[in-house]
């Protein structure tokens, strides 16, 4: 009970933080705490914000980018306007969405993808987890194209199974990825940050994240064990029936 007093105050904390300093959300500390220790977005840099809403990432970006800087926000959920940012509705995973991400980019590539996406939550926590890790990859696999040799990524991951395999699978494409818990994010432990720096695309392998993180998965799991449907095994035996006293006998 103490504790889930003291994980509640300091979540309200962080809540009267935000309303202080017109953030809208509390979570605009986590990438202020992140941008403090990795120093990830710079003056000027062009940033794309995935799962944007209600907008205090976008917030943060568009203060780090200054007035050179340009931000590109996405969420399934509309969001009130951010000056100095442009946010789209839609999902990232749908290409109506990324089609619209890609005219807005016009052909420049990204400096930074911050991603604090998540999806919704159904309370069957080894579902969630494994639902939001296969999200990132996703996001990775369409936004790691539209970043800039040397860019940098940061994305929230929930803790769990599959978190070391996924880290894996995107560490061929940048020279330090890092696992970081903001003080801000502290109260909830299932979440942390995962910040990538110095991209290097030269050393991608050719599959897609998503299609390393599940072989790996199914390596950990022992999916591939089973076989969808069993090849007949080939064998002389045979049934032949013989009538006996108006019957069939089978041998
Ligand atoms: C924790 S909130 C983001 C908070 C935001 N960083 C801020 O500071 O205001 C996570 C967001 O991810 C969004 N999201 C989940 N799945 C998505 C998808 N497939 N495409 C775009 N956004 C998505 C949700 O709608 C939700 O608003």
């Amino acid at each position: 009970m103490a504790d889930h007093w003291v994980e509640n105050h300091k979540r309200d904390s962080w809540r009267r933080q935000a309303k202080a300093s017109g953030y809208r959300a509390r979570s605009a500390f986590k990438l202020k705490q992140i941008q403090e220790r990795f120093n990830l977005v710079r003056d000027g840099d062009f940033v794309l914000d995935v799962g944007c809403h209600p907008g205090g990432w976008a917030q943060v970006a568009v203060e780090l980018v200054g007035e050179q800087g340009r931000v590109v926000g996405v969420d399934l959920q509309p969001c009130a306007p951010v000056e100095g940012a442009v946010l789209l509705t839609g999902d990232i995973t749908d290409s109506i969405t990324q089609e619209r991400i890609l005219s807005e980019l016009g052909g420049e590539l990204l400096n930074v993808i911050v991603s604090d996406i998540s999806p919704d939550i159904t309370g069957k926590w080894d579902m969630d987890q494994s639902v939001a890790l296969t999200l990132v990859a996703d996001v990775m696999d369409f936004s790691l194209p539209l970043l800039r040799k040397g860019g940098g990524f940061t994305t929230k991951l929930f803790q769990g199974v599959g978190v070391d395999e996924l880290i894996q699978a995107v560490q061929p494409h940048f020279s330090s990825v890092r696992r970081f818990s903001p003080d801000a994010s502290r109260n909830s432990s299932s979440e942390v940050y995962l910040v990538c720096k110095h991209h290097t695309p030269w050393k991608a392998p050719k599959a897609t994240i998503r299609a390393r993180f599940e072989e790996a998965m199914d390596q950990l799991l022992g999916g591939n064990d089973l076989e969808d449907e069993p090849e007949p095994t080939p064998s002389s035996f045979q049934v032949r029936r013989r009538k006996v006293a108006g019957e069939f006998e089978e041998h």
